[in-house]
């Protein structure tokens, strides 16, 4: 399902995943419209919608039935993620689509998820743009991390700002436990600390720091440092509908920097725009917008900065 005349790449595609912990932020239709703007940049470009058992993403691009799923990769039906690859009707687009009301994937084992993750760098494609589902599993958390751009979709209620929060430092700690998975004494004292109330009564990603360094592992304190900074999640303010509401994302980076040492860094705002509203309710794809959307002239500007 290439386009054609297209030859085939070499180099394993530039991968985005876009989360953000709460449901309904926007993170499919931010998805979309930064996928709008790569492949008018001439960028080719998958979507994958991996929001397993809530898939809905080809709705947003007008595709009612997708005749391809995850699910026929998973269960072996196709042996790779290409031949599940579906055209939309942007040129240059395509799309995986989630496995909608299959519930055996909503909770995928360890191994199958590997093998996605895997596939999704054998794509040919560009870029691919991952639409990750609402909530903090650890299925949502490695496909956030495992991506070279990890974005988080946040709106300017106090609840979205609060889950972006608990999104990022969930996925800290699955990133700290994972890489002590060779020293159990540590990963246990991760996990522990993981629970907010925990008895240690360690409550930030810095008393742990100070719990570790108690221990005299100061290599590696500062090998963990090092892995967390790299995390440097992409925060984007979605529907904005006053300028005041533009510093969503400033709030979640001062939060995450005084508790959880990560720098993630303000990409910016989209505006609240009724035609989106209108058209996800008529089903008619978002890449017909106007030009006149405010929300397509934020992202324009989100898609250069990501760039
Ligand atoms: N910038 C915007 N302007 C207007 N409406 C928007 C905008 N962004 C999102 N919406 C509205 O919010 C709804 C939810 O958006 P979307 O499906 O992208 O959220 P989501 O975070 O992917 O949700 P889920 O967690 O359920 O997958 C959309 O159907 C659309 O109506
Ligand atoms: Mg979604």
């Amino acid at each position: 399902m290439k386009e054609e005349n297209t030859p085939k790449k070499d180099t394993a595609p530039v991968v985005w995943a876009i989360g953000g912990g709460k449901g309904g932020v926007g993170k499919s239709v931010i998805s979309t419209l930064l996928a709008f703007w790569l492949v008018r940049m001439g960028k080719r470009t998958v979507m994958v919608d991996v929001d397993l058992g809530g898939a809905n993403l080809h709705t947003l691009l007008g595709i009612k039935n997708p005749e391809r799923t995850l699910n026929d990769f998973v269960t072996r039906r196709y042996d790779s993620l290409e031949d599940i690859c579906i055209p939309t009707p942007e040129k240059n687009l395509r799309l995986i689509s989630g496995a909608s009301e299959i519930l055996s994937l909503s909770n995928p084992h360890f191994s199958q998820k590997v093998k996605i993750i895997k596939n999704i760098f054998k794509l040919d494609s560009d870029y691919v743009i991952l639409d990750l589902g609402a909530g903090t599993s650890f299925n949502v958390l490695d496909f956030f991390l495992f991506a070279h751009k990890r974005i988080m979709v946040v709106t300017p209620q106090p609840i979205s700002i609060q889950n972006a929060y608990g999104f990022i430092r969930n996925a800290v700690y699955r990133r700290l436990s994972q890489i002590c998975s060779k020293k159990p004494t540590l990963q246990t004292l991760v996990k522990t600390a993981m629970d907010p109330k925990n008895d240690l009564k360690v409550r930030t990603i810095k008393e742990l720091f100070e719990v570790i360094q108690e221990s005299g592992d100061l290599e590696t304190a500062k090998t963990l440092k090092n892995e967390i900074a790299r995390i440097r999640p992409a925060v984007i303010t979605n529907m904005v509908k006053d300028p005041r509401e533009k510093n969503a994302g400033r709030i979640v980076q001062l939060v995450a920097e005084k508790y959880l040492m990560l720098h993630p860094v303000d990409y910016g705002s989209v505006a609240y725009d009724q035609q989106i509203y209108s058209m996800v309710s008529a089903m008619v794809p978002l890449t017909k917008l106007g030009q006149s959307s405010d929300a397509l002239a934020c992202a324009y500007e989100i898609a250069i900065r990501l760039l």
